[in-house]
């Protein structure tokens, strides 16, 4: 593995955002962010006027081919050169992202563009099947979780703290479906690779689970 990749995937809300962010950032290492590229493929399919579902797969997998997405070195989301950095935050996004990609043409379109992200020194990749398919040969794959409650607290706070309303219990109810239907998916479906390590957060500070992410990381070198 010339160029290495450490994996971070894991249920909704269990923090992988968070902790792929910095241990990429302590690393020096590029970041994969691969919800945002269903959140956007979400949105763009939106904005086509093509509901996230089944009959529109093959138009919303050419949609997700050819994203016009940009990261910039400050952390935003480009589509077309707009700045969705928030608008793909919403719950609504993540609804839909989760029914995008629930479509394998989606899945497929958007291998290459998340495979290019490997370069050099190095790659840090959050998402759902980061370590089962999409960098099967990783050096170090982490499986993240925390509580359902945990979960919904956290992303409760993320959703205030970004000026949108909303409830526990709605916000548990979500996480919940969205769980639901990344589990039971045919294509790529959420569940840990064989040689992945467990991580439970619920009762970890960030500090404490990039300190130990990172400790995995060097055990591998
Ligand atoms: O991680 P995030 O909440 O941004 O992901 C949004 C949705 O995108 C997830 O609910 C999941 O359905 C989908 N996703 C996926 N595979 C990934 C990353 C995200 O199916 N690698």
């Amino acid at each position: 593995d010339a160029v290495p990749v450490l994996c971070i995937d894991g249920p909704t809300a269990s923090g992988k955002g968070t902790l792929a962010a910095a241990v990429a950032e302590r690393l020096g290492y590029h970041l994969l962010d691969s919800g945002a590229l269903y959140r956007l493929s979400g949105l763009a399919a939106r904005r086509a006027g093509l509901e996230p579902e089944a009959t529109h797969a093959d138009a919303i997998a050419a949609l997700a081919r050819k994203l016009p997405v940009r990261f910039t070195a400050d952390h935003r989301v480009l589509l077309a050169g707009e700045d969705v950095t928030d608008l793909i935050r919403s719950e609504q996004a993540g609804m839909d992202a989760s029914r995008v990609s629930a479509l394998p043409a989606v899945r497929t379109a958007l291998v290459a563009l998340q495979h290019s992200c490997r370069t050099l020194p190095g790659l840090v990749a959050d998402g759902r099947d980061m370590g089962t398919v999409i960098f099967p040969g990783a050096r170090l794959k982490v499986y993240l979780t925390a509580s359902a409650a945990h979960r919904a607290e956290r992303r409760h706070k993320q959703l205030i703290s970004k000026g949108f309303s909303t409830t526990m219990e709605s916000l548990r109810a979500d996480l919940e479906a969205r769980d639901a239907r990344d589990s039971s998916r045919s294509v790529a479906p959420l569940k840990p690779a064989q040689d992945a390590l467990l991580l439970d957060n619920s009762d970890l500070t960030v500090d404490q689970s990039v300190d130990l992410v990172l400790s995995w990381w060097q055990d591998k070198q």
